[in-house]
């Protein structure tokens, strides 16, 4: 296995719609590996493959930030079928340098994809399982955390990040 780049913003492939993956064969089971690597290397709790250069529709997630191997997920072309509640909790992203703030997602969501083995699988989320579930499907769309935030905040930061980049930071 090997630790894989981590794109930031403002990479364009942050922003780009993932395609859906259309076979699981060796090249997807080793990238979900890197990916698993990656994340736990990170200490992040998710990781979607866009933000590793793959522009593809496959996350995993590990609540347990690698305490605990059977909280691992996998999941390959992901949709959210439910989603209720609400909740509102600080998050950040390996992609997103810099940057925590609070966003309010539901607070269950139920998730249908496949796993590395082509099965069909079903998980119900709650609490920050369900914010990761959410937070990841979203960097499927090209969408990052802090498009849930306010436009002043994000505008600020986007502000702040580019005058980084141009200094060479
Ligand atoms: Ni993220």
């Amino acid at each position: 296995m090997s630790i894989l780049e981590i794109l930031q913003f403002p990479d364009p492939v942050l922003r780009a719609r993932a395609a859906d993956v259309e076979k699981i064969d060796d090249r997807i089971r080793k990238l979900a590996a890197d990916m698993i690597e990656t994340m736990h290397h990170a200490e992040g709790v998710g990781l979607a493959a866009p933000q590793v250069g793959e522009s593809i529709r496959m996350v995993v997630i590990d609540t347990s930030a690698g305490e605990n191997p059977d909280e691992i997920l996998i999941l390959i072309n992901p949709v959210i079928v439910q989603s209720d509640g609400e909740a509102s909790c600080e998050e950040g992203c390996l992609s997103v340098p810099e940057l925590r703030e609070r966003v309010t997602r539901a607070e269950r969501v139920k998730v249908q994809g496949y796993d590395l083995a082509g099965r069909a699988v079903e998980v119900v989320g709650e609490e920050l399982l369900a914010i990761a579930i959410q937070h990841e499907l979203d960097h499927l769309e090209g969408v990052l955390f802090f498009d849930h935030i306010s436009r002043l905040k994000r505008s600020r930061y986007i502000a702040k990040r580019k005058k980084q980049l141009v200094e060479g930071g």
